[in-house]
C-alpha cells in the first residue's frame, strides 16, 4: 500500500510540539520515550505528517555542523504505520537537508529495530562504524559527532550520502 495522497507535512512550532506527544508514547519506551519527549520541546526542526488534518507520523531534525544532518527521532502513530508515512517523512527530510546543503545524513537505530532499519535501508542509509567516520572525519571530530548524536552502545550508526 502507498502512502495516502491526502498527506501534507509541515514544520511544528515549539509551542505546538506538546500535542504530539502521543505518537512518541506509542512508539517508544524507558529512557527513549524521555529523551525523546525532551528532544521534541527542544530540538530545532519538527516536521508533521498530517492526514486529514490529523497528526500521524514526526520527524526531528538537525544539522550538525553545516554539511551533516542527522535524524534524531522518526515516529509514525501506531494505526498509520506501514503505509509509506515512515518513507514519505524521510524523503521530506532528505530534501531539507539537501536544500541547506548538507552532504551527509546519519541515523542511529537500535540494532534488533528492523521497521526503522528497513525505512533508513529503503532510502539509501547503509550502517557505518566509528571507524568508517573517523577516516573521513578525525576521531576527536568523529567522537564529539558521536557524542552530539547520542549513540548508545545497542545502536548501529547510518549515514546516506546526499548528492
Ligand atoms: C520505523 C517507523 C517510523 C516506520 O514507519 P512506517 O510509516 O511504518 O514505514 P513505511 O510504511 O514508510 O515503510 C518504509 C519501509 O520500511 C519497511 N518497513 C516498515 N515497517 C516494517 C516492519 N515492521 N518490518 C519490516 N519492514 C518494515 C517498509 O516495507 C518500507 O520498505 P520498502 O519501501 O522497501 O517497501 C515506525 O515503525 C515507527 O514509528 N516505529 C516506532 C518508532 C521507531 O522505532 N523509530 C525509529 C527509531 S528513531
Amino acid at each position: 500500500m502507498t502512502a495516502q495522497e491526502d498527506v501534507a507535512i509541515v514544520d511544528v512550532p515549539k509551542r505546538k510540539r506538546a500535542g504530539l506527544e502521543w505518537i512518541l508514547e506509542e512508539s517508544f519506551e524507558g529512557w527513549y520515550l524521555m529523551h525523546s519527549k525532551r528532544t521534541l520541546r527542544d530540538i530545532e526542526l519538527v516536521r508533521v505528517a498530517v492526514s486529514s488534518g490529523k497528526a500521524v507520523g514526526l520527524v526531528m531534525l538537525k544539522t550538525l555542523e553545516e554539511k551533516v544532518g542527522y535524524v534524531y527521532y522518526i515516529a509514525v502513530a501506531k494505526a498509520s504505520r506501514k503505509k509509506g508515512i515512515g518513507k514519505l517523512l524521510l524523503e521530506d527530510a532528505l530534501r531539507h537537508f539537501r536544500a541547506s546543503k548538507v552532504k551527509e545524513v546519519f541515523a542511529s537505530v537500535e540494532e534488533d529495530n528492523e521497521p526503522s532499519e528497513a525505512l533508513f535501508a529503503s532510502e539509501g542509509f547503509r550502517r557505518t562504524s566509528f571507524n568508517e567516520v573517523s577516516k573521513k572525519h578525525g576521531s576527536l571530530h568523529t567522537l564529539n559527532m558521536y557524542r552530539e548524536m547520542l549513540v548508545v552502545p545497542g545502536e548501529v550508526l547510518l549515514r546516506r550520502a546526499i548528492t
